[in-house]
């Protein structure tokens, strides 16, 4: 985009009214017009468009109601809503003026259906707002958000899932501090990132449940005096209940403020994922391999095979916590009711979602296509000493108390690393130098292999316990 030059004698010239002529139909109070800068400062066109098949909906409802109300007669509904229409299929199409000078998507349509219909076209804002005008338009707007956003997860979740179906048998480590800790089923390290998911879409089901609530009828701050039926509104619109106060309804940004918290946390999520795929794809670690599709190469290195697409989820995560900032920042210390500062919150909430949505699509494609290196990773699996708390456990079975336990593998640990051997390569007579205790039988627990053959408790990285993980998980996602 190029970024034009205002020259001080530029700015002092006094700039050219917008689209002379078109004095605003709401514009009665007021004796002069926005100079061009004024009106850009003042539009939200090139964001609140988005909107537009929520307000047309808005709208059909509200006048639908009114009629209901004996506020406007059959025939003047039967017209504003197939002016609405019409006005719908213009935008549609590109034939709608997106006349800045008309500020937002409210008044495009408003006036673009008194264009088409007449003076009856102005009797659809009766009892209406756009502060509870735009307040629906959001509401409605972020409840499909959410119900995309959460098939979105879903998808994601699939693709898991099914690695994990797939190619989650080989036994690789687990880490902590980045350093190998324990071994577990290779499944159980993906269905991980199915649990952080399931926690991002229920977050974004509970936040629907304060999304989905009509302020339509709070009008400006305090209502209005024309008998709304704001109950069949709501029930018009799949609303769940209607707003109890007027002044909060108009001034209430949560559910946006609490929509791009959700997605911050997810975008969180997934750049952690994205940071242990980077890290595992590496030739150090060698633990994944990633579709080319996913992956660029260097201007220079030939041999390059950069995760760029995983990089970029990483960085995403910044995107998503500055628009949650923004809405945060946006919102406090505003006095109550409506302030035009709230005009930016689409810009924040709607950049979340569009950007959320996109990322994971692009996730899903990754998980789809990954290829778990089982050979390289079943060559390397007995370094790091991944069976030694299985050992120290081994003992415990054997009456020791944990901590003298962990006492004598230490030492081990420290012996065989010093020979350069695994565990499991130390002789038996070395072992039991350590611990009379130790019999025959602790073959069957050392070595990575093995170790996941013992975990016990539900929620471990063992087969049984990955089969159990596998079953819910299919059932859920069907
Ligand atoms: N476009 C505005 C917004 O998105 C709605 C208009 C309310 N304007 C007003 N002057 N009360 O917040």
């Amino acid at each position: 985009m190029a970024v034009k030059k205002t020259t001080r004698k530029a700015s002092k010239k006094k700039s050219k009214t917008v689209s002379a002529g078109t004095k605003k139909s709401w514009g009665g109070r007021l004796t002069s017009q926005a100079d061009a800068a004024t009106a850009k400062l003042l539009a939200s066109l090139d964001v609140d468009t988005l909107l537009w098949r929520y307000d047309i909906a808005g709208s059909i409802a509200h006048a639908q109601m009114l009629t209901e109300q004996k506020i406007l007669k059959k025939s003047e509904f039967h017209k504003i809503k197939r002016g609405l229409m019409s006005v719908a299929t213009d935008i549609e199409t590109g034939k709608v003026h997106l006349d800045i000078a008309l500020e937002d998507i409210h008044m495009v349509i408003e006036s673009a259906l008194i264009k088409k219909i007449g003076t009856v076209g102005g009797k659809l804002h009766t009892g209406r707002s756009r502060n509870d005008q735009v307040a629906l338009d959001l509401r409605l707007w972020a409840r499909d958000a959410v119900d995309l956003l959460v098939a979105d997860i879903e998808n994601l979740q699939y693709a898991f899932v099914s690695l994990a179906a797939e190619q989650g048998s080989v036994v690789m480590p687990a880490y902590t501090h980045l350093q190998r800790a324990q071994p577990i089923l290779a499944g159980h390290a993906m269905l991980a990132y199915v649990e952080m998911l399931q926690r991002d879409l229920e977050r974004l089901a509970d936040a629907r449940k304060r999304i989905n609530i009509s302020p339509l009828g709070s009008a400006a701050v305090a209502g209005t005096s024309i008998p709304l039926n704001r109950q069949r509104t709501a029930q018009l619109l799949g609303f769940d209940d209607i707003t109890r106060n007027s002044i909060d309804a108009t001034s209430d940004r949560d559910f946006l403020t609490e929509l791009c918290f959700a997605v911050s946390q997810l975008g969180v999520h997934l750049s952690r994922w994205a940071e242990d795929w980077i890290i595992y794809s590496s030739t150090e670690f060698g633990l994944i391999e990633l579709d080319d599709a996913y992956c660029t190469s260097s201007s220079m290195m030939p041999q390059k095979k950069n995760p760029d697409t995983l990089e970029l989820i990483r960085g995403k995560s910044a995107n998503f916590i500055a628009q949650l900032t923004g809405m945060l920042t946006l919102m406090k210390s505003l006095p109550m009711a409506y302030g035009r500062d709230m005009q930016d919150d689409k810009r924040f909430a709607f950049e979340a979602v569009e950007t959320m949505r996109d990322t994971l699509g692009v996730a899903a494609g990754i998980v789809r296509t990954v290829k778990i290196n089982a050979k390289n990773i079943a060559a390397n699996i007995d370094k790091g000493f991944l069976d030694a708390t299985a050992l120290a456990e081994y003992l415990v079975n054997k009456g020791i108390p944990f901590r003298t336990a962990h006492g004598i593998v230490g030492k081990l640990v420290a012996q065989a690393d010093k020979k350069g051997l695994a565990l499991s390569e130390l002789s038996l007579a070395a072992l039991q130098k350590a611990c009379k205790k130790i019999e025959a039988d602790v073959s069957k627990f050392l070595t990575a292999k093995n170790v996941v053959k013992h975990y016990a408790p539900d929620g471990a990285g063992g087969a049984k316990q990955l089969k159990k993980q596998l079953a819910f998980w299919k059932k859920k996602l069907k």
